[in-house]
């Protein structure tokens, strides 16, 4: 029996379109390979940091290309965050609380709820002690737990960090995977690009290439440059010019229209087979992105269940991994296809305890 991994947040491999990449690999090596094969300046390939720039409506100084925006968030805690505050969302992704563990920051969980952060849980954290480093928020189908910041709480957030002078970075590499309802505006268009932004082509092109981008302050930008020259002195130029070529032949916006559908169908299916399977269970009903967060039965151990669930065949991650409650689950449809969502749930469901 082969283990169903809704551990996984990766992108199936039917979501990745190999054949145009090798396309547009091949075409931007032909037409501009000596400046893509030469090192290059540390802010990222300059047609591509155009194109972002002009999405975001920024000059292109602001825009600071990364190998992955993983990489971007560690040169920002390296320079920012050692020995003070960084206000994170309870639960959030764990890699970047690794990352701040490591360098000795002094992570603030800030409580959520299902309509995502908790403003008045900002505005207390921010009257209580020295001032933060920066904020790190996932407004837009968080990972771990697929839920989405309203807009009413978007602004609040945007207010928040004007009248604190708060660096609010907004880590938004799902945003574009939507399967339904609409797009709600950014933190950093609401706050008029005052406050910091992130994302990657991971989720919305291939994770294998690396291209990740921010959107920063003049002055951090600069900064983090310098953090980039002294780690790798160029990014991976390949990656980001096979990504301007996708753009510039038109196939990312349909890309990205093919890869929502195919996530669609596979979150239908982890939601009906929870409701089936696991009625007592709560969990987030995300509009797009990759994860549902799941929360057992109050007293269940999610890392007792974990143990059964991966001999019945099945992975997950506990939710207590990303600072969640020891009876939540994160759980990922992006990696298998919708029947293995739904058997995965089901393999699940009989790992858990009945209730007395
Ligand atoms: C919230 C979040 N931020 C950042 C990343 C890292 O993305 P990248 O591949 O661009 O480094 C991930 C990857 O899963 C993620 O979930």
């Amino acid at each position: 029996m082969a283990t169903i991994a809704l551990a996984r947040g990766w992108p199936a491999p039917e979501l990745l379109p190999g054949d145009e990449i090798a396309d547009c690999a091949r075409a931007a090596l032909e037409r501009d390979g000596g400046t893509i094969l030469a090192y290059g300046p540390p802010g990222g390939y300059g047609p591509l940091r155009e194109w972002l720039a002009a999405r975001h409506e920024v000059d292109p100084g602001r825009v600071f290309i990364t190998n992955g925006s993983l990489q971007g968030l560690v040169f920002l805690a390296q320079v920012l965050a050692p020995g003070r505050r960084v206000l994170v969302e309870r639960p959030t992704y764990d890699r970047p609380l690794k990352i701040l563990r490591e360098l000795g920051a002094d992570i603030v969980p800030l409580d959520c709820d299902d309509d995502g952060l908790d403003p008045d849980a900002l505005e207390r954290a921010l009257a209580a002690g020295d001032p933060p480093a920066f904020a790190y928020l996932l407004p837009t189908f968080q990972n771990p737990s697929g839920r989405t910041l309203t807009l009413e709480r978007r602004r609040r957030v945007a207010e928040l960090a004007r009248e604190h002078d708060l660096l609010v970075l907004e880590d938004d590499p799902y945003g574009l995977v939507r399967f339904d309802g609409e797009a709600l505006p950014l933190i950093f268009e609401l706050s008029e690009g005052t406050t910091a932004y992130s994302s990657s082509f991971s989720k919305t092109v291939a994770p294998g290439l690396r291209v990740g981008w921010f959107v920063l302050p003049e002055e951090t930008a600069r900064t983090l440059e310098a953090a980039a020259t002294a780690t790798y002195i160029t990014p991976v130029q390949l990656g980001q010019a096979t990504i301007h070529e996708f753009i510039s032949r038109g196939l990312f916006e349909p890309n990205v229209e093919r890869v929502s559908s195919l996530l669609r169908t596979r979150r239908d299916a982890m939601i009906d087979a929870l409701d089936r399977e696991l009625p007592s269970a709560r969990h987030s009903n995300p509009e797009g992105g990759y994860f549902v967060w799941a929360e057992l039965e109050d007293g269940v151990d999610a890392a007792d269940v974990q143990k059964r669930a991966e001999q019945a065949g099945v992975t997950f991650v506990k939710g207590a991994d990303f600072g969640g409650p020891p009876e939540s689950l994160r759980l990922a449809y992006s990696f298998v296809s919708p029947d293995e969502v739904a058997e995965g749930i089901a393999r699940l469901a009989s790992a858990v305890p009945v209730a007395a």
